[in-house]
Protein backbone atom coordinates (compact mmCIF):
# COMPACT_ATOMS: atom_id res chain seq x y z
CA UNK A 1 0.00 0.00 0.00
CA UNK A 2 1.24 3.43 -1.00
CA UNK A 3 0.38 6.74 0.27
CA UNK A 4 -1.31 9.39 -2.46
CA UNK A 5 -1.37 12.84 -1.89
CA UNK A 6 -3.68 15.01 -4.38
CA UNK A 7 -3.00 19.04 -5.07
CA UNK A 8 -5.79 20.38 -6.91
CA UNK A 9 -6.00 24.04 -7.65
CA UNK A 10 -6.58 26.80 -10.42
CA UNK A 11 -3.54 27.73 -12.21
CA UNK A 12 -1.00 30.40 -10.33
CA UNK A 13 -1.89 29.11 -6.98
CA UNK A 14 1.41 28.01 -6.07
CA UNK A 15 0.76 24.30 -6.34
CA UNK A 16 4.16 23.03 -8.20
CA UNK A 17 6.13 25.26 -6.02
CA UNK A 18 4.36 23.75 -2.63
CA UNK A 19 4.08 20.40 -4.12
CA UNK A 20 7.81 19.52 -5.02
CA UNK A 21 9.01 21.23 -1.50
CA UNK A 22 6.44 18.75 0.22
CA UNK A 23 7.04 15.86 -2.10
CA UNK A 24 10.61 16.14 -0.69
CA UNK A 25 10.37 16.91 2.83
CA UNK A 26 8.78 13.73 3.08
CA UNK A 27 10.32 11.55 0.47
CA UNK A 28 7.53 11.65 -2.28
CA UNK A 29 7.46 11.33 -6.28
CA UNK A 30 5.99 14.05 -7.65
CA UNK A 31 4.03 14.32 -10.63
CA UNK A 32 3.04 17.67 -12.16
CA UNK A 33 0.21 16.05 -14.33
CA UNK A 34 -0.41 20.22 -15.98
CA UNK A 35 3.30 19.36 -17.67
CA UNK A 36 1.70 15.98 -19.06
CA UNK A 37 -1.42 17.88 -20.97
CA UNK A 38 1.37 20.63 -21.76
CA UNK A 39 3.33 18.33 -23.50
CA UNK A 40 0.57 17.14 -25.53
CA UNK A 41 -0.37 20.45 -25.95
CA UNK A 42 3.25 20.87 -27.22
CA UNK A 43 2.48 18.79 -29.90
CA UNK A 44 -0.30 20.03 -31.44
CA UNK A 45 1.10 23.37 -31.54
CA UNK A 46 4.02 22.10 -33.03
CA UNK A 47 1.90 20.13 -36.08
CA UNK A 48 -0.12 23.78 -36.30
CA UNK A 49 -3.55 21.69 -35.18
CA UNK A 50 -6.22 23.83 -33.96
CA UNK A 51 -7.00 23.73 -30.12
CA UNK A 52 -10.96 23.80 -31.06
CA UNK A 53 -10.40 21.25 -33.65
CA UNK A 54 -11.55 18.01 -31.86
CA UNK A 55 -11.90 15.37 -34.50
CA UNK A 56 -8.53 16.24 -35.58
CA UNK A 57 -7.20 16.09 -32.06
CA UNK A 58 -9.05 13.47 -31.08
CA UNK A 59 -7.61 11.41 -34.01
CA UNK A 60 -4.03 12.11 -33.28
CA UNK A 61 -3.64 10.91 -29.65
CA UNK A 62 -3.18 7.21 -30.60
CA UNK A 63 0.04 8.82 -32.01
CA UNK A 64 1.07 10.55 -28.75
CA UNK A 65 3.14 9.10 -25.89
CA UNK A 66 3.87 11.19 -23.24
CA UNK A 67 6.39 9.31 -20.42
CA UNK A 68 8.10 10.77 -17.20
CA UNK A 69 11.54 10.32 -15.81
CA UNK A 70 13.11 11.71 -13.14
CA UNK A 71 16.65 13.50 -13.23
CA UNK A 72 19.74 13.42 -11.15
CA UNK A 73 17.61 16.41 -9.07
CA UNK A 74 14.67 13.87 -8.64
CA UNK A 75 13.45 16.30 -11.17
CA UNK A 76 10.44 15.28 -13.23
CA UNK A 77 11.56 14.81 -16.69
CA UNK A 78 8.44 14.92 -19.53
CA UNK A 79 9.23 12.89 -22.56
CA UNK A 80 7.12 13.43 -25.58
CA UNK A 81 7.46 10.46 -27.78
CA UNK A 82 10.91 9.56 -26.19
CA UNK A 83 11.83 13.39 -27.14
CA UNK A 84 12.55 15.25 -23.51
CA UNK A 85 10.26 18.40 -24.00
CA UNK A 86 10.26 19.25 -20.23
CA UNK A 87 12.19 23.07 -21.35
CA UNK A 88 9.65 23.42 -23.65
CA UNK A 89 6.57 23.35 -21.47
CA UNK A 90 6.11 26.49 -19.00
CA UNK A 91 5.12 29.19 -21.35
CA UNK A 92 1.46 31.03 -21.28
CA UNK A 93 1.46 29.67 -25.10
CA UNK A 94 1.24 26.41 -24.45
CA UNK A 95 -0.73 26.67 -21.08
CA UNK A 96 -3.10 28.27 -22.98
CA UNK A 97 -3.20 25.18 -25.53
CA UNK A 98 -3.13 23.00 -22.75
CA UNK A 99 -6.42 24.57 -21.08
CA UNK A 100 -8.00 24.00 -24.03
CA UNK A 101 -6.98 20.81 -25.24
CA UNK A 102 -7.24 19.17 -22.03
CA UNK A 103 -11.21 19.23 -22.12
CA UNK A 104 -11.37 16.80 -24.94
CA UNK A 105 -11.64 13.58 -23.84
CA UNK A 106 -9.36 11.39 -26.27
CA UNK A 107 -7.17 13.63 -24.77
CA UNK A 108 -7.62 13.28 -20.87
CA UNK A 109 -8.26 9.19 -21.73
CA UNK A 110 -4.40 9.34 -23.01
CA UNK A 111 -3.04 10.23 -19.26
CA UNK A 112 -5.79 9.14 -17.10
CA UNK A 113 -4.17 5.23 -17.10
CA UNK A 114 -0.12 6.62 -17.01
CA UNK A 115 -1.43 8.75 -13.83
CA UNK A 116 -3.33 6.06 -12.06
CA UNK A 117 -0.32 3.35 -12.32
CA UNK A 118 2.18 5.88 -11.14
CA UNK A 119 -0.33 5.76 -7.49
CA UNK A 120 0.67 2.03 -7.20
CA UNK A 121 4.11 2.01 -7.47
CA UNK A 122 5.51 4.60 -5.01
CA UNK A 123 4.52 7.37 -2.86
CA UNK A 124 3.17 10.03 -4.91
CA UNK A 125 1.98 14.05 -4.33
CA UNK A 126 0.25 14.72 -7.35
CA UNK A 127 -0.93 18.12 -8.75
CA UNK A 128 -3.32 19.08 -11.40
CA UNK A 129 -7.44 20.01 -11.44
CA UNK A 130 -9.13 16.64 -10.99
CA UNK A 131 -6.55 14.33 -9.05
CA UNK A 132 -9.30 14.74 -5.73
CA UNK A 133 -12.10 13.96 -8.11
CA UNK A 134 -11.00 11.52 -10.71
CA UNK A 135 -7.52 9.91 -10.92
CA UNK A 136 -6.98 9.20 -7.20
CA UNK A 137 -10.87 9.44 -5.62
CA UNK A 138 -9.07 7.14 -2.68
CA UNK A 139 -6.36 9.39 -1.87
CA UNK A 140 -4.51 9.54 1.16
CA UNK A 141 -5.18 13.36 1.51
CA UNK A 142 -6.89 16.05 -1.07
CA UNK A 143 -6.16 19.43 -0.87
CA UNK A 144 -7.96 21.95 -2.42
CA UNK A 145 -5.08 25.07 -2.95
CA UNK A 146 -6.37 27.97 -3.83
CA UNK A 147 -5.65 32.08 -3.89
CA UNK A 148 -7.76 35.18 -5.23
CA UNK A 149 -6.87 35.60 -8.53
CA UNK A 150 -5.52 39.49 -7.48
CA UNK A 151 -2.76 37.49 -5.72
CA UNK A 152 -2.52 34.92 -7.87
CA UNK A 153 -1.95 37.65 -10.70
CA UNK A 154 0.17 39.48 -8.89
CA UNK A 155 2.73 36.70 -8.24
CA UNK A 156 2.95 35.69 -11.92
CA UNK A 157 3.62 39.12 -12.27
CA UNK A 158 6.36 39.26 -10.05
CA UNK A 159 7.81 36.03 -11.76
CA UNK A 160 7.78 37.56 -14.90
CA UNK A 161 9.37 41.05 -13.90
CA UNK A 162 12.17 39.12 -12.51
CA UNK A 163 12.84 37.02 -15.55
CA UNK A 164 12.67 40.63 -17.04
CA UNK A 165 10.08 39.46 -19.21
CA UNK A 166 7.50 43.09 -19.93
CA UNK A 167 4.11 42.33 -19.04
CA UNK A 168 0.97 44.29 -17.62
CA UNK A 169 -0.54 43.03 -14.63
CA UNK A 170 -4.08 43.67 -15.23
CA UNK A 171 -3.73 41.73 -18.83
CA UNK A 172 -2.35 38.83 -16.34
CA UNK A 173 -5.12 38.67 -14.35
CA UNK A 174 -7.82 38.51 -17.31
CA UNK A 175 -6.07 35.56 -18.38
CA UNK A 176 -6.14 33.77 -15.06
CA UNK A 177 -9.83 34.49 -14.70
CA UNK A 178 -10.26 33.08 -18.45
CA UNK A 179 -7.96 29.71 -17.82
CA UNK A 180 -10.11 29.26 -14.14
CA UNK A 181 -13.85 29.23 -16.46
CA UNK A 182 -12.08 27.26 -19.00
CA UNK A 183 -10.70 24.78 -16.41
CA UNK A 184 -13.86 24.80 -13.61
CA UNK A 185 -16.25 24.86 -16.95
CA UNK A 186 -15.61 22.08 -19.01
CA UNK A 187 -18.27 18.94 -18.99
CA UNK A 188 -15.15 16.36 -18.30
CA UNK A 189 -13.11 16.15 -15.31
CA UNK A 190 -13.86 19.53 -14.35
CA UNK A 191 -11.57 21.76 -11.70
CA UNK A 192 -13.79 21.65 -8.47
CA UNK A 193 -13.05 20.98 -4.86
CA UNK A 194 -13.41 16.93 -4.08
CA UNK A 195 -15.87 16.84 -0.95
CA UNK A 196 -13.05 15.46 1.22
CA UNK A 197 -10.57 17.79 -0.26
CA UNK A 198 -8.73 19.79 2.98
CA UNK A 199 -9.05 23.75 1.25
CA UNK A 200 -5.92 25.98 1.55
CA UNK A 201 -6.21 29.22 0.81
CA UNK A 202 -2.88 30.65 0.46
CA UNK A 203 -3.55 34.31 -0.55
CA UNK A 204 -1.86 35.05 2.60
CA UNK A 205 0.20 32.30 3.74
CA UNK A 206 3.91 32.03 2.82
CA UNK A 207 4.88 29.50 0.96
CA UNK A 208 6.35 27.53 4.60
CA UNK A 209 3.01 28.30 5.85
CA UNK A 210 1.23 25.91 3.27
CA UNK A 211 3.79 23.59 3.56
CA UNK A 212 3.34 22.80 6.91
CA UNK A 213 -0.08 23.57 7.09
CA UNK A 214 -0.07 20.45 4.26
CA UNK A 215 2.68 18.47 5.99
CA UNK A 216 0.34 18.60 9.33
CA UNK A 217 -2.88 16.99 7.31
CA UNK A 218 -1.02 14.49 6.00
CA UNK A 219 0.78 13.45 9.46
CA UNK A 220 -3.11 12.83 10.81
CA UNK A 221 -3.92 10.84 8.13
CA UNK A 222 -1.05 8.54 8.36
O1 LIG B 1 -1.11 23.34 -13.98
P1 LIG B 1 -0.78 23.78 -15.39
O2 LIG B 1 -0.92 25.27 -15.60
O3 LIG B 1 0.55 23.26 -15.85
O4 LIG B 1 -1.90 23.05 -16.33
C1 LIG B 1 -2.06 23.38 -17.70
C2 LIG B 1 -3.46 23.01 -18.13
O5 LIG B 1 -3.61 21.58 -18.15
C3 LIG B 1 -4.59 23.52 -17.24
O6 LIG B 1 -5.05 24.80 -17.66
C4 LIG B 1 -5.66 22.47 -17.38
C5 LIG B 1 -4.92 21.22 -17.75
N1 LIG B 1 -4.86 20.24 -16.67
C6 LIG B 1 -5.94 19.40 -16.52
O7 LIG B 1 -6.92 19.53 -17.23
N2 LIG B 1 -5.92 18.41 -15.58
C7 LIG B 1 -4.86 18.27 -14.78
N3 LIG B 1 -4.86 17.27 -13.87
C8 LIG B 1 -3.74 19.14 -14.89
C9 LIG B 1 -3.77 20.14 -15.84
Amino acid sequence: MYYSIAVDGPAGAGKSTIAKKIAKDIDFIYVDTGAMYRAIALYFLRKGIDGHDVEKITSECPNIRVTLGYDDQGMQQVFLNEENVTPYLRTEEVGRMASLTSAIPAVREALLDLQRDMAKTSNILMDGRDIGTNVLPDASLKIYLTASSAVRADRRYRELREKGVECDLHQIEKDIIERDRQDMSREIAPLRQAEDAVLVDSSEMTIDQVVSTVIAEFEKRK
